[in-house]
């Protein structure tokens, strides 16, 4: 399944090759082990919570009898660019984190794979999104506050953000 594109241009300002995203799959393990060994340790700390990448996060699949989806941007189908992964808790709401390759940051990966996130989370009828967020982390606040999220609450160290969904009639 193909959610989206983001040609060159505006959202693709360093390699202007094209983006797009897919669902990644469980089988994915060495695209995702590749893929961490393009990460810097502050991106690893501010996704994982910890210096210490897990590609059990990034997997989707059953976890703890939650249903988790992932979303991968890829250039050639095969290199993963950037994984948002989408846990449902209870339904109709759902978990979300975002990482873009530390080498392939501020080219609109992020912003793509949100956005094609929220359009499916749409779809399958979740009303409510939500994540978590250094205070520090004012790249992702940026990020998820112009895909409509809000910050819901903050203890000082960590932002939880929220997204309403419009009801979908599909
Ligand atoms: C947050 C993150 C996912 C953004 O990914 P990205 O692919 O670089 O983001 P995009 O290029 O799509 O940027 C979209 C918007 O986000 C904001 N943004 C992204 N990086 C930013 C930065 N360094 N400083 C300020 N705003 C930033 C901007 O508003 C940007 O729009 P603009 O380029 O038109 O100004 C990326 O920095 C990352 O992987 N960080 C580490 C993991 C993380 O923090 N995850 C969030 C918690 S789960």
């Amino acid at each position: 399944m193909t959610f989206g594109t983001a040609e060159s241009g505006a959202t693709n300002r360093t390699l202007g090759s094209k983006i797009s995203i897919r669902e990644l799959h469980s089988r994915e393990e060495e695209a995702i082990m590749t893929f961490l060994l393009h990460l810097e340790p502050e991106d690893v700390r501010a996704r994982f919570g910890s210096l210490r990448p897990s590609i059990r996060y990034l997997l989707p699949g059953i976890d703890r009898g939650r249903h988790s989806v992932a979303f991968a941007a890829t250039d050639t189908g095969t290199t993963v660019l950037g994984i948002l992964n989408l846990e449902c808790l209870t339904t109709p709401t759902a978990e979300i984190a975002v990482i873009t390759r530390s080498d392939h940051k501020r080219r609109g990966i992020g912003r793509l794979l949100l956005g094609c996130s929220l359009l499916w989370a749409e779809r399958c009828g979740l009303a409510h999104l939500f994540g978590y967020i250094s205070v520090q982390n004012t790249a992702a606040l940026a990020l998820v506050r112009a895909a409509g999220f809000r910050v819901i609450r903050c203890d000082g160290f960590t932002l939880e953000v929220g997204n309403t969904l419009p009801v979908s009639d599909l």
